[in-house]
C-alpha cells in the first residue's frame, strides 16, 4: 500500500459512448481515476456498469465508431515524465501499451495467438521492446515463464495455447503483461474465468508480481472478495458513474452508499455473522439506454426520496479523500438544488 506514493495515472472526466441502432448507449460518464505507485486500485460493480469500458477507454482501445470517448485527461506518469494518453499520438501510444501500461483481458483463450506457440508469442513482445536477438530472448522468456509459475518453462515455451488448462493460460498472460516490466497494469476480472483454487494462485501472484515491481494495478472486479485481499482502494461504479471511492477499508469496514452496502451484504465470505442472511439488491441492473431519473440507483434503493427520483446527487468529498454520491450525505438536501447532469 502505498497511498503516500507518486502518482501513476490521473484520470479525470472519462467518458464513452457507443453509437448503437437503438441510439446513444452512455456506458462511462464522467469518471475520475487516480492510481498512486505502488497500489492496487479496484473497480467494483455489477455487470454492465461500465468497468471494461473503463479500462479500455483508458488505453485508448476502444473502437471508434462505435465508440466516441474523451477525458479532460488521462496523465500517465512514467517516472519524471508525464504523458497526456488523452492527446498522445497512435505512435506514442504504441509505445505506452504493453511496454508501459499492460492489460490482461479476461478471457485468456481470446487474448492468444492460437496458431503460434506461447514461446514465440513472448518472444515477440521482448524483440519488439528491447531489441534482443532471439537466444537472449528465448532465454528470458523462458526465464518470465519460470517466475510466474509455469512449471517446466523450457518444455512449455514450445507449448500452443490449446495444450495449456485455463490457469496456465492466464499465467503466460500474466508473463506477457509484466514482460516489459509496466508501471501500471490493467487487470479486467483476471481470474473469472478460471476455477477457485486457480483463482486464489493466479491473485497471489499477481499481489506479489505487483509488490516486487511496485507496479501500479487497476484490478476490475465484480467480487467483493478479490477487493478485500488484494485491493489498496475501490472505486465503486454503477451504470457509468462512481457512486463511492475510498480505502478498501473504509469501502469494506463502513461502506457510506446503499449501493455499496448492498454488494457487501450479497457476499458470503465478508459476512461473518452467519445469522444474517444473504441479501440481494433488488431488481436488476437497469439498461442503460434507459437509465432512471435523478440518482441512477433509486429504483434499487431502500433510502430513496422524491429528490433521489429528481437529481443526480454530485459525488462529495466525505473527509480524509473519501468520496461519495448520495444525498443522504449532502447537508440540507432537501433545500439543496444542486446535483449532478
Ligand atoms: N462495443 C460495444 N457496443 C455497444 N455497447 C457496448 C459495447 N461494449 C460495451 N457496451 C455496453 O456498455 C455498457 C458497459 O459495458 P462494460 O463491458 O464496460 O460492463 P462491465 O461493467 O465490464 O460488465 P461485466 O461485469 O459484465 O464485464 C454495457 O451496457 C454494454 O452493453
Ligand atoms: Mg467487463
Amino acid at each position: 500500500m502505498s497511498r503516500d506514493g507518486g502518482i501513476t495515472l490521473c484520470a479525470a472526466g472519462l467518458k464513452a459512448m457507443f453509437v448503437t441502432e437503438a441510439g446513444f448507449l452512455k456506458a462511462v460518464e464522467g469518471v475520475d481515476i487516480t492510481i498512486r505507485k505502488g497500489e492496487c486500485a479496484a473497480l467494483v460493480g455489477e455487470s454492465g456498469c461500465g468497468k471494461s469500458v473503463t479500462g479500455l477507454a483508458l488505453m485508448r482501445l476502444l473502437q471508434t465508431p462505435p465508440a466516441l470517448y474523451t477525458a479532460q485527461k488521462i496523465l500517465f506518469f512514467d517516472g519524471e515524465r508525464a504523458t497526456d494518453l488523452q492527446t498522445a499520438t497512435e505512435a506514442e501510444m504504441l509505445n505506452v501499451r504493453g511496454r508501459k501500461i499492460s492489460m490482461i483481458f479476461q478471457d485468456p483463450s481470446a487474448a492468444l495467438n492460437p496458431v503460434m506457440t506461447v514461446g514465440r508469442q513472448i518472444d515477440e513482445i521482448i524483440i519488439r521492446h528491447y531489441g534482443l536477438n532471439k537466444k537472449e530472448a528465448r532465454s528470458r522468456t523462458v526465464g518470465l515463464l519460470r517466475s510466474v509459475g509455469v512449471p517446466d518453462p523450457e518444455r512449455r515455451y514450445f507449448s500452443f495455447p490449446h495444450e495449456m488448462s485455463g490457469g496456465l493460460k492466464q499465467r503466460v498472460l500474466i508473463a506477457i503483461a509484466t514482460a516489459c516490466r509496466p508501471a501500471l497494469m490493467i487487470a479486467d476480472e483476471p481470474t473469472t474465468a478460471l476455477d477457485v483454487t486457480i483463482q486464489a494462485q493466479i491473485l497471489r501472484l499477481l499481489r506479489d508480481l505487483q509488490r516486487e515491481n511496485n507496479m501500479a494495478l487497476l484490478l476490475i472486479t465484480h467480487d467483493l472478495g478479490v477487493v478485500s485481499h488484494m485491493a489498496d482502494s475501490v472505486y465503486v461504479m454503477y451504470l457509468g458513474k462512481i457512486m463511492e471511492e475510498g480505502t478498501t477499508a473504509e469501502i469494506i469496514g463502513a461502506p457510506l452508499h446503499p449501493y455499496t452496502q448492498g454488494l457487501i451484504k450479497a457476499v458470503p465470505s465478508l459476512d461473518d455473522d452467519s445469522a444474517v442472511p444473504l441479501q440481494q439488491i433488488p431488481h436488476n441492473v437497469p439498461n442503460p439506454m434507459k437509465k432512471p431519473s435523478g440518482c441512477s440507483f433509486h429504483p434499487r434503493c431502500a433510502f430513496c426520496t422524491g429528490l433521489c427520483r429528481a437529481k443526480m446527487p454530485p459525488l462529495i468529498e466525505y473527509g480524509g479523500g473519501r468520496k461519495v454520491r448520495c444525498w443522504r450525505y449532502i447537508p440540507d438536501s432537501s433545500a439543496n438544488g444542486g446535483g449532478d447532469d
